[in-house]
């Protein structure tokens, strides 16, 4: 088990390439599913979910095909397994985006149940209500999502709650379906956005996509395409928070601004000058220790959920108090817990945590729970007076592409360590301290 070694007290400073966005990856390689023909898909971050999903595709019959430039290449013309295994959907719930694709392509599937997640129970039901209203029979044997259909049909779908991958499931099953389908109550992420520009790529015909009515006039066939993924928000807004944590001047390059901009605000109202360019943006804190906000996590264009630990943690050393409300995943402060032992001083009622800044943190050994919870844990070494090392680090392998490297690159002090039973080497300490 991997473990990341955080010493505190150096300010970030300098500029990172953001990767391609996880969440506009998965669903764009799974796309893929949708033709006989390859799916070339540029700006692809080198993550763990990324090689799980490579996997799935695999086992179902996929080849993929990855170049020096880090193109992969996908292509599905030899599907011939429709199922996506407990294993595999218990390491990524994503995997359930498989769903839609299959049952419009192939008229069947079969894919694990996926069970609750350290963030939230998480169910999946509007995915199979959705498949249900474009046709499919779905029904639920061993732990298992059997799904079958004939051609899909069109059908008016009003979501009860906003779902990103259930958004983008029924978008891409309605693309080969017979006539129109309107998805009202529909995720508006730029990553459903980006996964719609991808399928008209290939022939299919989206609108409204970005908007909260997504109308899919159906298509025989979608054909091959090459598509470039966008940035990763969640990624430059945590390297933002670091900056912003640490009184530092960070720059996030390679970036879609217009897409960052809730999380700008907030930062802003923390006392960062911010500036940005058309695929840029700047963090500057001229020295100073942020002030804290107030926070409410919504769909997008609100607050993400996926930066709510981090913006925490900076309220964690902040001056001032701020709350912080959760109101998409019911479990998701577990972060909470492992900040107080190095000595934050937040208090939890119900999904909602108030929290008084400290001047510093103490360093302790802390455990990750969760994705982006460890990416908190890491700013939070990054202003710890002493030693801060995480356990359980694969969950930050899941969404953080080179997180050390990158965070080195910027002045931290950071290592890897694996440890091989008492064995521990460090990787990078000594070059980076
Ligand atoms: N929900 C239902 N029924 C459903 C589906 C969802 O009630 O059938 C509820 C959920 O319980 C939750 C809310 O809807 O309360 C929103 O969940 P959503 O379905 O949008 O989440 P998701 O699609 O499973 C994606 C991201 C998450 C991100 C959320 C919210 C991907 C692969 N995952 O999950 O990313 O937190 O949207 O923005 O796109 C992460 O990257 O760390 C991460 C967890």
């Amino acid at each position: 088990m991997d473990q990341l070694i955080v010493k505190g007290g150096n300010p970030l400073h300098g500029s990172v390439r953001i990767s391609g966005a996880k969440n506009s990856g998965l669903p764009i390689l799974i796309s893929a599913l949708l033709s006989d023909k390859p799916l070339r898909v540029k700006n692809i971050p080198h993550l763990q979910d990324v090689t799980t999903t490579l996997d799935l595709l695999g086992r179902l019959g996929a080849s993929v095909e990855l170049d020096e430039s880090m193109i992969v290449e996908v292509s599905t013309r030899d599907v011939n397994n429709f199922r996506a295994t407990y294993e595999i959907v218990e390491t990524m719930r994503a995997s359930i985006l498989v769903l839609g694709p299959l049952l419009a392509r192939f008229g069947r599937a079969q894919v694990s149940m996926p069970g609750g997640c350290a963030i939230g129970s998480r169910p999946i039901g509007l995915h199979i209500e959705g498949l249900r209203a474009l046709g499919a029979s779905i029904d639920v044997e061993g732990g298992y999502i059997q799904a079958s259909a004939g051609r899909l049909r069109g059908a008016h779908i009003f979501m009860d709650t906003i779902s990103v991958t259930g958004t983008e499931n029924l978008m891409m099953a309605a693309t080969l379906a017979q006539g129109t389908t309107v998805i009202e109550n529909a995720a508006q992420e730029p990553e459903v956005i980006d996964l719609a520009n991808c399928l008209n790529g290939m022939g299919a015909k989206i609108e409204g996509a970005g908007t909260n009515k997504v109308m899919i006039e159906g298509v025989d066939y979608l054909s091959e395409n090459s598509h470039t993924i966008i940035a990763d928000r969640i990624e430059a807004g945590t390297y933002l928070a670091a900056g912003a944590v640490t009184g530092g001047d960070v720059t996030v390059r390679d970036v879609q601004p217009e897409n960052m901009v809730a999380v700008m605000d907030k930062l802003n109202d923390a006392g960062a000058q911010i500036t940005l360019g058309s695929d840029w943006v700047r963090l500057d804190m001229r020295g100073n220790r942020p002030k804290c906000v107030n926070i409410r996590t919504a769909p997008y264009p609100g607050f993400p959920t996926d930066m709510q630990a981090q913006m925490l943690m900076m309220n964690c050393v902040a001056s001032g108090s701020g709350s912080i409300t959760e109101t998409i995943f019911e479990n998701r402060f577990q972060h909470v817990q492992e900040l107080q032992r190095m000595g934050a001083n937040i208090s939890m009622n119900g999904s909602t945590a108030t929290v008084a800044g400290v001047k510093a943190l103490q360093g302790a050994r802390v455990t990750a729970t969760d994705l982006r919870a460890s990416a908190c844990l890491a700013l939070a070494g990054l202003v710890a007076t002493s030693e801060t090392v995480i356990h359980k680090i694969h969950h930050i392998d899941r969404g953080y592409n080179c997180i050390e490297e990158k965070l080195s690159q910027l002045g931290a002090r950071i290592s890897r360590i694996h440890v091989n039973g008492n064995i521990s080497h460090s990787s990078n300490l000594a070059q980076s301290a």
